[in-house]
């Protein structure tokens, strides 16, 4: 099978924000305690927090992380996490039926973040609190001293205010399974309020309201609509989740997933413009993809718990997807998809980051590793900053049940004019035959092949695990070259690749 792909350099999409390559991480399961917080771990540092966990999240230079959820932060009492640990209640927690013994908390979320050079993003709770709250935390948060709250937080041991500049408002409200979900107006109502009143302590604060839990959502799109709304004039994103599964194991529709991304995507943004010519504002209100990733693998294994049959265990193994081969390329079709529409989407945030749904998996005790997915991830994060390049793609393709010819050649290419470096990302479809693909590039300097990773399996089914952490892991390419202006490089069925030009 043959490609072809046009490159051009004044043919751009729009400059990447770097924080498309965000994470999330939540009080669910194992992601916090025995994740990032180990303190009887033989790598913990004086804080307790995992130093092997930590490598391996430095090692992906991710510019933001949001918390403290996801579904727990609508029910979720922040101050419950500040002051003296012996101090801290333990609360039931209802969105995984856990309990949360709060051992950490924002303090040490926040030094944790410091460690491996992240950003903080924060969510405030609009499930079953509201404007107070927010005020309060955000006081605690960034106000740096002289009130009651930001006084509180120098007393337990803060002295300089954080200035956190992101903050989520709420989580996933239009979901019926939230603590406090509310219909598209009332939850509207109290985010304008809710950001006003932040607005009114900073108003240079990136407010997050939020989209749609999925694109299957009875009240989408109206949702996204209704809430804009209510909030246009006081937020800058709205937060969009989608997670990616392959039930049927059905690997040709499971790889067109992403043609389902791109038309939420389009949907919003084109809500967003309605809602923008509607109130004649001069405003942009961009997308945050702020929960995204594959998850289908442990959903039958965690039905007990989450049913409440197992009581309220503290930290239990919930949503430890265990990553395979056919993954990483629908994670790297998840991120080629992100660079293409880096025009609108500007914060995205694989879910999560640790153990739960995660690129990063721990033994308690023992080792922690990266997970098939981390693989794309990297590759992304490290070397998908810049612009994203309009790419002419040509490529044979098939019909799925997302989209009649999906092409099988999956590209995105990001120039990154300060090192004078071409990147792309490349997602062969196709089960049995390879691909050879010719880039032409234009308006580019000559340059040559700098890196060339692939990772490519005969079992889609190919896992990491414990005892053998590199089963599915990249390895150096060979034969892609660039000649005259073209960038020739050989995909081998079901492949994901990077190829670097410079
Ligand atoms: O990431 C797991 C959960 O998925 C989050 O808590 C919630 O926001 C979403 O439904």
């Amino acid at each position: 099978m043959k490609a072809s792909v046009v490159a051009h350099k004044d043919f751009t999409v729009s400059k990447i924000d770097d924080r498309v390559y965000g994470a999330f991480l939540e009080h669910l399961g194992r992601a916090i305690y025995e994740g990032i917080y180990e303190p009887d771990h033989p790598s913990a540092d004086k804080d307790g927090m995992r130093g092997d966990v930590a490598k391996l999240v430095k090692d992906l230079n991710i510019p933001v992380v949001r918390y403290p959820g996801g579904n727990f932060v609508s029910a979720y009492n922040w101050e419950d996490g500040i002051g003296p640990r012996d101090k801290r209640p333990t609360r039931l927690d209802l969105a995984w039926h856990t309990s949360e013994s709060n051992a950490v908390g924002v303090h040490e979320f926040a030094d944790w973040c410091a460690t491996v050079g992240t950003e903080m993003m924060l969510a405030v709770n609009l499930g079953s609190r509201g404007v107070d709250e927010a005020r309060n935390f955000l006081e605690y948060v960034n106000h740096p001293g002289g009130s009651y709250w930001s006084d509180l937080r120098i007393k337990n041991g803060r002295k300089a205010p954080w200035n956190v500049r992101m903050w989520c408002l709420g989580n996933e409200m239009d979901g019926p399974w939230q603590v406090g979900h509310k219909d598209a107006a009332e939850y509207g109502k109290l985010a304008a309020n809710t950001a006003r009143a932040m607005r009114m302590f900073d108003s240079k604060l990136e407010l997050i309201v939020c989209g749609s839990s999925n694109s299957d959502m009875a009240s989408y799109p109206d949702w996204e609509r209704i809430v804009l709304e209510h909030t246009y004039d006081h937020v800058d994103h709205i937060s969009l989740h989608m997670y990616f599964a392959n039930r049927e194991k059905n690997t040709a529709n499971y790889l067109a997933l992403n043609h389902k991304l791109d038309r939420y995507i389009e949907t919003v943004a084109s809500t967003i413009l309605q809602v923008k010519a509607k109130r004649k504002s001069r405003r942009d209100v961009y997308i945050s993809f702020d929960e995204w990733n594959v998850w289908y693998h442990s959903n039958k294994q965690d039905r007990a718990i989450l049913d409440g049959n197992g009581g309220w265990p503290h930290a239990p193994g919930l949503l430890e997807d265990i990553y395979n081969f056919e993954d990483v390329l629908m994670v790297g079709l998840i991120l080629n998809t992100f660079i293409r529409r880096s025009d609108v989407v500007k914060i995205a945030c694989i879910a999560q980051l640790v153990n739960v749904i995660a690129p990063i998996m721990t033994e308690k005790g023992g080792p922690a590793w990266a997970q098939t997915i981390y693989y794309p991830y990297y590759f992304a994060s490290i070397h998908g900053r810049g612009t994203a390049l309009n790419l002419i793609v040509n490529s044979p393709g098939y019909d799925s049940v997302h989209q009649d010819n999906t092409p099988y050649v999956d590209v995105s290419g990001v120039h990154n004019e300060e090192e004078g470096v071409l990147s792309f990302f490349l997602v062969n479809r196709h089960g049995t035959e390879a691909a050879d693909v010719e880039v032409s590039l234009q308006g580019f300097a000559e340059g040559q092949v700098i890196d060339h990773q692939v990772m490519v399996h005969d079992n889609l089914e190919a896992v990491n695990t414990a005892r053998n952490q590199t089963e599915v892991a990249p390895r150096k390419g060979s034969g892609a070259k660039a000649e005259g202006g073209v960038l020739s490089v050989r995909l081998p069925a079901y492949s994901y690749q990077m190829v670097r030009v410079r």
